[in-house]
C-alpha cells in the first residue's frame, strides 16, 4: 500500500493564512481529487479544528476521545500512556469530520498544547513523538497536512520531523519577505541539528489584494531574488476574500460555504497544482 506524503504548513509570521490554506487544501484534495486526507492540528489556538467542527462537537470529542494534547501527553490530566497503543492513538482521529466530504479526517488540537514546550523540555526525543505515531497511519492516507503554530518550537519541530515537505503560505509584503529569509535560515539550522529530511514544496501567496501595487511588486520580485531562486512559487495565489474568513463560522470549508467565491476557486486551483507537484 502506498504511503502518505506528509506536508507541514509553515511560517513564523502569524495570521498569514497557514490554517486557512491547510483546511481548504485538505478539503479540496479530498473532495475533488479523491485523496484520503488527514489534517493534524498542532496549534493550541485550535483554529483548524474549529474551522471543521462546531465548538460543541469539538469539546465532546476532546473529552471522549482525546486530542493532540493527549497524544503528546501534556496538560497534566493523568492520561499518560493511554495513546501509546496505536489503536488508542487512532481513537483521537475524527473520521469524515465534514460529512459532505468523505475521506477528510482530523486530529483536533487543544488549548493544553500551550504547555507542550514546558512539559516536554526534559523528554528525550521530544521532537520525534508525532512522527513515530503517524508512522502507524501512513498507509491509511494519501496526504497528511500538519497545521503548525507561528513558531519553530516543539510542536512545529514534531511536524518537521514527521514531514516529507513544508509549504509556506505568505502574504506578499515587505516584512513577510524578510520573514521568508529568516524562516529558511532557521530551517536549514534545524535540518542539520535534528537531521530532518524535509524539502520545500513551495511558497503560496495568500491574502493577495489585486489592486495593491506592492503586493504585485513583491510577487514579481521574490522569485527573482538570489536567496529564493531555487524555491518553487505556486502560480495560484489566494486572494483576500471575505467568504474565506466567514466560512469557519459555519464549521465548513469554503468549498461548502460558498463554492463560487473567488477564494473557493483559488483553493480549488491550488489543490490541482499541488496534486501535480506531489
Ligand atoms: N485569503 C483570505 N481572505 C480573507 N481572510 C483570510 C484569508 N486567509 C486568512 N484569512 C483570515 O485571516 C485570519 C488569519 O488567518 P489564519 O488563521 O489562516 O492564519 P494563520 O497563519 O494560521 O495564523 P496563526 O499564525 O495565528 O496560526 C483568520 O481570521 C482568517 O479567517
Ligand atoms: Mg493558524
Amino acid at each position: 500500500m502506498s504511503k502518505a506524503v506528509v506536508t507541514s504548513l509553515l511560517n513564523m509570521k502569524g495570521g498569514v493564512g497557514k490554517t486557512t490554506v491547510a483546511v481548504n487544501l485538505a478539503a479540496y484534495l479530498a473532495r475533488d481529487h479523491g485523496k484520503r486526507v488527514l489534517l493534524v492540528d498542532l496549534d493550541p489556538q485550535t483554529n483548524a479544528s474549529l474551522s471543521l467542527m462546531p465548538e460543541k462537537a469539538w469539546s465532546a470529542w476532546a473529552a471522549e476521545h482525546g486530542t493532540m494534547a493527549d497524544i503528546f501527553e501534556v496538560g497534566g490530566e493523568g492520561k499518560r500512556g493511554k495513546h501509546d497503543d496505536p489503536h488508542k492513538f487512532k481513537d483521537c482521529i475524527v473520521h469524515n469530520v465534514v460529512p459532505e466530504i468523505p475521506g477528510l479526517d482530523l486530529i483536533p488540537s487543544h488549548l493544553k498544547l500551550t504547555f507542550l514546550d514546558l512539559d516536554l523540555a526534559a523528554r528525550p526525543g521530544r521532537e520525534r513523538i508525532l512522527g513515530r505515531k503517524l508512522d502507524k497511519v501512513l498507509g491509511d492516507y494519501d496526504v497528511i497536512l500538519c497545521d503548525c503554530p507561528p513558531n519553530l518550537q516543539t510542536a512545529t519541530q514534531n511536524a518537521l520531523y514527521a514531514s516529507d515537505y513544508f509549504l509556506v503560505p505568505m502574504q506578499p509584503d515587505y516584512l513577510s519577505s524578510v520573514g521568508l529569509g529568516l524562516l529558511l535560515d532557521r530551517l536549514d539550522y534545524l535540518k542539520s541539528e535534528l537531521e530532518f529530511k524535509i524539502k520545500c514544496l513551495g511558497v503560496v501567496f495568500t491574502r493577495v489584494r489585486r489592486h495593491v501595487a506592492f503586493h504585485q511588486e513583491t510577487m514579481e520580485r521574490l522569485p527573482e531574488e538570489k536567496a529564493f531562486k531555487k524555491l518553487h512559487f505556486f502560480t495560484t495565489v489566494i486572494p483576500e476574500n471575505i467568504a474565506i474568513s466567514e466560512a469557519p463560522m459555519s464549521a465548513k470549508p469554503i468549498a461548502l460555504y460558498d463554492g463560487s467565491a473567488s477564494g473557493a476557486e483559488a483553493f480549488r486551483d491550488l489543490a490541482t497544482e499541488i496534486v501535480g507537484r506531489l
